[in-house]
Formats: C-alpha cells, sequence, structure tokens
C-alpha cells in the first residue's frame, strides 16, 4: 500500500516511519509538502497517488499556538483543509491525527468517540477541532485519530522534560496533579496504526491513546521510578503552575470504536513507557 506521511520528521511522524515496514512510504515534511500551500499539497499528492495520507503535520506547541494564533488556524485547521481536499480529489483515504484537547475537560469520566466535542479551552485545541470538521465535511474516506500525551524517540515530550529537569541541582520537582489523561507512546499509537491500515472498512473517528489513567505528577512518578532516579517530586495545582494556553482537567479519552471492532488492543500506559525507556537504555 502507498502511504504518504505529513510531519515525517516529527515525533510520530519519525516512529511512524520506522514502524509501518511492508508499505511504500513516503515521508512528507515542511520542504516537500507545506500543508499550508492548496497548490502544492494536490500536485504532491497527485504524483504520488498514495492509498492512504496519514496527516501528522501540525503546529504542536500548545503554548506557542496561544501567542501565534493566526499561526495555529493556518497550519492546523487550514493546512488540513488542504489534506483533506487534495485526498478527496486523488482518492486517499485520510487518517487525520487529532488530540483529547478538543474536549473541554469537565466530564466525570473519559470521553468516547461520540461525545460531542465543545473546541477546547485553547487556540491549538481550537484549530485542531476545525481540522476535524475539516476532514469530515471534504474527504468522507477519514479516520480522525486522537491521540493524546505522546512521547517517543527525540521528543520533545513530557518524559524528556522531566528526565533533563532530573540532573541533580533540584531538591524537588513541582508537578500538575489535577490533570488526568493517557500517556501514550508514538510507539503504540504506530502499532495501532499499522494494524488499523488492515482495516480500509474502519472509518469516522477513533481515539488511539493508552490504556489506564494517571495525572502529570504519577506520570513523573513512574518515569523515575522506571529509570531509577532519586527525584523528590510534589505534586500542584494547576492554579500554581500557569500556563499561557489552559489545559483541560480529564484527557482521558475511552477506546470505544477500538475495541468494538476488535481491531486493536492499547497497550497499558505503564508498559508502554516501560517498553520506551527500555528501548532507549539500549542506544
Ligand atoms: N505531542 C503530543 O503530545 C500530541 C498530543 C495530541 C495530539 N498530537 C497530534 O499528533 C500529531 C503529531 O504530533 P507530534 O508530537 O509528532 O508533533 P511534532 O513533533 O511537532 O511534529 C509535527 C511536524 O509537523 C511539521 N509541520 C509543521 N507545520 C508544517 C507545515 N506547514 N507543512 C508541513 N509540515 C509542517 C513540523 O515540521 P517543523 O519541525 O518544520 O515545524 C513537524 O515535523 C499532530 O497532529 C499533533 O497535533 C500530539
Amino acid at each position: 500500500m502507498k502511504v504518504a506521511i505529513t510531519g515525517a520528521k516529527g515525533m510520530l511522524g519519525t516512529t511512524l516511519m520506522n514502524t509501518l515496514e511492508g508499505h511504500e512510504l513516503f515521508a512528507l515534511d515542511r520542504e516537500d509538502c507545506d500543508v499550508t500551500k492548496p497548490s502544492l499539497v494536490c500536485s504532491v499528492f497527485e504524483k504520488i497517488k498514495p492509498d492512504v495520507v496519514i496527516h501528522c503535520a501540525a503546529m504542536t506547541s500548545v503554548d506557542l499556538c496561544e501567542s501565534k494564533q493566526f499561526e495555529a488556524w493556518k497550519t492546523n485547521a487550514f493546512g488540513t483543509t488542504n489534506v483533506a481536499h487534495a485526498c478527496y480529489k486523488t482518492g486517499a483515504k485520510l487518517i487525520a491525527i487529532s488530540t483529547d484537547y478538543v474536549f473541554d475537560g469537565e466530564l466525570d469520566r473519559p470521553y468516547n468517540e461520540y461525545d460531542e466535542p465543545n473546541g477546547g479551552l485553547n487556540a491549538y485545541a481550537k484549530s485542531k477541532w476545525a481540522a476535524e470538521q475539516a476532514v469530515r465535511s471534504l474527504c468522507p474516506n477519514h479516520l480522525v485519530a486522537r491521540v493524546a500525551w505522546l512521547y517517543g524517540e527525540d521528543g520533545p515530550s513530557f518524559v524528556h522534560t522531566m528526565v533533563r529537569l532530573a540532573d541533580g541541582t533540584r531538591s524537588e520537582i513541582k508537578v500538575v496533579k489535577d490533570q488526568i489523561g493517557n500517556p501514550t507512546s508514538t510507539k503504540a499509537v504506530a502499532d495501532a496504526l499499522r494494524s488499523i491500515l488492515n482495516h480500509p472498512e474502519l472509518v469516522g473517528t477513533v481515539h488511539l491513546t493508552c490504556e489506564g489513567e494517571a495525572s502529570w505528577f504519577e506520570f513523573a512518578k513512574k518515569i523515575f521510578e522506571l529509570k531509577g532516579i532519586n527525584q523528590k517530586v510534589v505534586p500542584c495545582t494547576s492554579d500554581q503552575y500557569p500556563t499561557p494556553a489552559k489545559r483541560p482537567h480529564n484527557s482521558r479519552l475511552q477506546k470505544l470504536v477500538l475495541k468494538e471492532s476488535g481491531i486493536y488492543q492499547m497497550p497499558h500506559w505503564e508498559d508502554a513507557l516501560n517498553d520506551f525507556l527500555s528501548s532507549q537504555k539500549k542506544d
């Protein structure tokens, strides 16, 4: 199968390129295929004629999106619109990577694929929600795949930040305890997408996060435990750790579609984290 990956040099794109063996892969980065250029995206897809496009390209720094909102809308919403239209024109299935942040986090249970997002709490979330809507209206053969709390090979990610901060110079690290989600490795997402590629009948929306849940505080503690780092971690609230972009308190995603389709079982987040940290030790 011909699979084109936008944002192929990013964290998820890199893992996908290393995981989807057996397919003819086309790595598209900003130089080859700037998604904000509609005619370029169309001509690149017309040349490749991909069966599937996995659209990872995005402006992903949530706080930067808050201060550069025009750029966020341009890359995430307009860029995805262009990719969706080009997929429709060339007959490719579009797998568009989205985010847990499309939900405001007010629900007292994990969100499933059929819960109505309200567009999210920050500019990044709103631009990704607009992107999802463009995918749904412009390219019927699509799968919106929501991921969350990602870490992978070279980062940047929360895992990389925690390991960097624990350099022995800090008596304690304060980490937010009142935001809960599903820490997820890019490898777990890529493995799930590898299975999904064998199921062209799966369309609509799917949640692809690891099983189990944790706060950022619990996530940090587990990172240090698994890495054998003796670092004191102190819980704090979101109010005590203000960021330019507001984050949801509840980011948990239920994997209703994945379970009902029987296509793939996401690993528990602690197992995925252990695998990731073990693979890093070997390098
Ligand atoms: N990381 C997370 O925790 C997380 C959570 C939820 C959802 N997601 C979603 O998962 C997807 C992959 O995220 P990631 O963590 O792999 O992000 P990433 O490492 O920031 O990768 C994004 C890639 O998109 C590229 N890009 C940006 N603007 C572009 C443009 N105009 N044209 C073409 N390429 C462009 C970037 O290139 P440059 O380096 O040149 O900018 C980068 O290679 C994104 O859709 C993101 O919204 C991520």
